[in-house]
């Protein structure tokens, strides 16, 4: 197993956002969490990825707990966990090769190999020839392109995605949509996929997750999760 969250707790100022969360992910899986504005699908994702660290529950990635009942057993940074947020956070002051180098230097990868990483994995987002240029002259899916690629470029043990692609307008929507399908099929990476959009949910995910109210609701296939939704509206 790649993730094993076991039975987390989070809450803000006393109030519970994450109330008794269990799941477990497969090595190549593609999860998608879907569910509505403040059901705790972020707050889910920060604590994966070690950036708060769950009050009660643990927390295991690749078979070593990262945390354990309030406490933090392994840092954000030594997680091997990639993540691409909603709102494009690239570093404007470096270039687009600055971008994806400023964490593999972090990680003293000697500079050849970071060369040859960083240009297989820009090829295979279709950035590199935009190599040497800035964020701020990169319209929004390029930069989200750059984004992801930055992420790849560590090889992380599990993508985490917080809705990497819900400022982009939809014809844009659609075609990350299928590149990011592509890049999860040649590179067979675990991924965990955050949408409130039933539609990029159904494409994406090979098993779907439906959170609310700090809970999970169900959890199944396209299939199952689509006939349990439309149970629940009366459709
Ligand atoms: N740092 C924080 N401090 C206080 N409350 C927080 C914090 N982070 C999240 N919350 C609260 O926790 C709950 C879950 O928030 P979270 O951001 O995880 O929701 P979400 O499902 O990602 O929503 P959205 O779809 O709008 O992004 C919300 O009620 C939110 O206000
Ligand atoms: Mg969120």
């Amino acid at each position: 197993m790649l993730v094993e969250i076991e039975n987390i707790f989070k809450s803000f100022d006393g109030l519970p956002a994450i109330n008794g969360v269990s799941l477990n992910i497969e090595k190549g899986e593609r999860v998608v969490i879907l569910g509505p504005s403040g059901c705790g699908k972020t707050t889910l994702l920060r604590m994966i990825a070690g950036f708060i660290h769950p009050g009660k529950g643990r927390l295991a990635i690749d078979g070593i707990a990262v945390a354990d009942n309030g406490r933090c057993l392994i840092e954000s940074e030594d997680r091997q966990v990639g993540m691409v947020f909603q709102d494009l956070a690239l570093w404007p002051h470096l270039n687009v090769y600055g971008n994806l180098e400023f964490g593999l230097t972090a990680k003293k990868t000697p500079r050849l190999e970071r060369g040859k990483r960083i240009d297989a994995i820009l090829e295979m987002v279709q950035m590199i020839q935009f190599k040497n240029a800035f964020p701020g002259d990169l319209s929004g899916g390029q930069q989200q392109r750059v984004a992801l690629a930055r992420a790849l470029v560590m090889q992380p043990k599990i993508l985490l995605m917080d809705e990497p692609l819900s400022n982009l307008d939809i014809d844009l929507n659609l075609r990350l949509r299928k590149e990011i399908l592509r890049l999860q099929n040649e590179l067979g990476i675990t991924m965990l996929y955050v949408t409130h959009d039933r539609d990029e949910a159904f494409f994406l995910a090979t098993r779907i997750v439906v959170m609310g109210g700090g809970k999970i609701q169900k959890t199944g296939t396209v299939n199952e999760v689509s006939e349990y939704l439309s149970k629940l509206s009366g459709d």
